[in-house]
Order: structure tokens, then sequence, then C-alpha cells
């Protein structure tokens, strides 16, 4: 072997020793890599095997909160803009450009659609309760049946024209909303105009009209503390006896809107109680204030956060939807409980650590994707 080939062998050899060794190098490097911090997680993802995690949006913070909702949610639901006033605030003439607007960025974006609400005593118009001269049917001593009929074609024809639009496209419908008394003395909420005039046909007249204009969507009653001793009972009474008259209803949804001082024991005796009911749960306006944002509120409020997703995980077969009423506590209809997941910076709060992994401190679990 001459010289300059003995060289060229020599270079070569150390030319391949070199290529080997950065090559493992390398490999070695993305080892290490693997146990290194990988930023905020997408509870989307997170929640995936378990249920549709959802937020609730208003015009604005879909564009003030659009890289969050984005990221962590896969259910949407308009905070206002599909409440009777919000689409028919005068008779006949309906606005939807801001419902559309929401709808068609879920649908954009891979998320479902609950819809909220097409029957309620509040933030409905005056309109749909007045007679043809103008007068409050609800406040007269005697309702005739021609009161009866106008108002029924009116709540028959709300819900035709609002679930016709969004038919495909809002898989789940708030069909009547808060129609349980607080009052232990009533099944029903007296001071509803709806059953001051309609009596309690008005829920049976929504659900069957509901399901009559699109078969696929499941229908649920939504209300608050219906989980709470004092009004489940009342609550499972009215919606056995309209399952009994074979009324097409899919599901209930618990609305959450709780302190870290409620019971969670009490939540979930209540999700065993509607299951049984042979009903689907929605977790439908979830947000749990503490009175100030120290440290150790903060802490307290992420633990609470973490023992009902913990509780929410163990029904997931029953529970399909948890939805948050709101991203941060920058936009929460309860401005002083500070009750969202992130905060007034749209930074995740404790709280959001917390649901990362129930079986993990919240502190635990922000350290091992921040590496802080
Ligand atoms: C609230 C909204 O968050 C507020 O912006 C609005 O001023 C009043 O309604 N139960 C419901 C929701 O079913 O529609 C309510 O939303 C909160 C209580």
């Amino acid at each position: 072997m001459n010289r300059s080939l003995q060289r060229f062998i020599s270079c070569a050899a150390l030319a391949l020793v070199l290529v080997l060794s950065v090559g493992s190098f390398s490999l070695l490097a993305k080892a290490a890599n693997a146990g290194e911090p990988q930023g905020i997680p997408a509870l989307r993802e997170i929640y995936q095997d378990y249920f549709e995690i959802g937020a609730a949006i208003s015009g604005t913070t879909l564009m003030t909160h659009e890289e969050l909702l984005g990221k962590h949610f896969s259910s949407l639901t308009a905070e206002n803009e599909m409440k009777p006033d919000g689409l028919q605030r005068a008779e006949g003439r309906f606005l939807f450009h801001i419902a559309d607007r929401m709808v068609n960025y879920a649908l954009d974006n891979g998320m479902k659609v609950r819809g909220h609400t097409l029957v309620w005593h509040a933030q409905t118009p005056d309109w749909f309760f007045k007679d043809k001269d103008g007068n409050r049917i609800d406040q007269k001593d005697v309702i005739t049946d021609e009161d009866r009929q106008l108002v029924i074609e009116r709540l028959e024809n709300h819900i035709e024209t609002v679930m016709t639009r969004y038919a495909g496209k809002v898989y789940a419908w708030d069909v009547v909303n808060e129609a349980i008394s607080d009052d232990g003395r009533y099944i029903l909420r007296q001071d509803s105009p709806w059953f001051r005039i309609l009596g309690e046909d008005f829920i049976e007249i929504a659900f069957r009209k509901a399901h009559e204009v699109d078969p696929t969507a499941k229908l649920f009653y939504n209300d608050y503390n219906i989980e709470r001793v004092y009004k489940r009972g009342r609550t499972i009474q009215m919606l056995k006896s309209l399952l009994d008259k074979g009324v097409p209803i899919h599901g209930v949804g618990i609305q959450g809107h709780w302190s870290v001082n409620d019971s969670i024991e009490e939540v979930e005796q209540a999700i065993k109680m509607y299951a049984d009911l042979g009903l689907e749960i929605h977790i439908t306006e979830l947000d749990i204030g503490i009175k100030d944002v120290s440290e150790a509120s903060l802490a307290r409020q992420a633990e609470y956060y973490r023992k009902v997703f913990a509780m929410f995980k163990k029904y997931s077969d029953v529970i399909t939807s948890v939805t948050l009423w709101g991203i941060s506590d920058q936009a929460t209809w309860r401005p002083n409980d500070n009750p969202l997941l992130f905060d007034k910076n749209k930074e995740p709060k404790p709280a959001f650590w917390a649901i990362v992994d129930t079986d993990k401190s919240w502190e635990e679990n922000k350290a091992l994707y921040l590496g802080l």
C-alpha cells in the first residue's frame, strides 16, 4: 500500500469516527431533551379521552382570547349571544351575525358548539309575553286560550328558526334554562313568564319542538344548584315525569358556579342520581370563586379544581363535556371572584396547573412542564 493510499484510509477512518460520534452525541442530547420542560400543555389534548373541554366566549373574547381558546378548548358556548335577546330582540328580526361568527370559528377549528339557550325567564325580550294590544300576558288575572296560543307560537317559532339555522353545527342545546324553583314549596319557578302563561307545559312543548326541528341534536335541561340537596329532589322529580311521558330530553346541564367552600361530595352524589335517570351530564358553566388572589387563596382554588376534575374524570362515562364559564379573570361575569383558570393577564393560574394532572400537585405539574 503506498503512502497516499494509507493517508487516505486513515483520513476516511477519522472522518467516520467523527461522523459517528457527532451522531451519537446528538442522539444523547435528544434523550436528555425528553426530560426537559415542554411548555404549557393543551387542556383539550389532556382531556381528549375523558370529555369535551369547553369555554364560554363573547364577541370580544373571541378576539382577545383567541389564542387560549384555540389551544385549550374543544367546545364553545356563546356567553350571551345565542340567548333570546341576543338573537331575536324584536319579533321576527333575527340577528345572527355574532353567533354565526362564533359557530364558524368553532367549526373551522375542530371544536363543538353547545347552544345556550332557547327558553329562559331571563334575557328574553318583553314582546314574547305581550298580547296584540301590548299588555303583558303574564301579568293578567285571566289568561285566554288565544293568549296562550300566541305565546306557544312565538316559543315554537324561535326554536324553529334558531335550531334550523344551526342544525348539524350546534350539537347540543340547553333547551330550557333554570325552570326549577329555589323555593321548596314549588317544583317550578313561579316568577317565570313562561310558567305563568303556559304552566308546566312550556317545558314539554319546548323539548318536543326542538327534537322535531333537529332530531340529531342532544337536548339538555340546564340549571344552577341542581346538584345541591335543597334543589335536586325536585329537579329529578320533574325530569322523571318528563321522561316517563316520552319527552325527548337527553341530558342535564349542571352549571357549576361554585366557590371553594362548596361540597364536592354533594356534586358527586347528584351526578350518580342524574346518571341513574339515564341522562348524559354536561358541566355547563364552571367557575370556582375565591375572594382574593393571595397565594393561599390561589392554592386553595387550585386544590378545589384538582379534586373536582379528578371526580369528573371518574364519571367520564356519563360526563361528556365540561365547560368553563369564560377563559381568564380578565373577562368573567364574576369579576370579584377570580374564578377561572387564567389570570387577568391571561397567564395560567395554579388552578390551571392543578388540572393538568389531577394525580399531582399544581406545583409538581408546573415544574414538570416549565422546569421552574
Ligand atoms: C350570564 C352571563 O355570563 C352574563 O354576561 C350576563 O350578564 C348574565 O348571564 N346562568 C346562565 C348563564 O345560564 O346564561 C348566565 O350567564 C349565568 C347564570
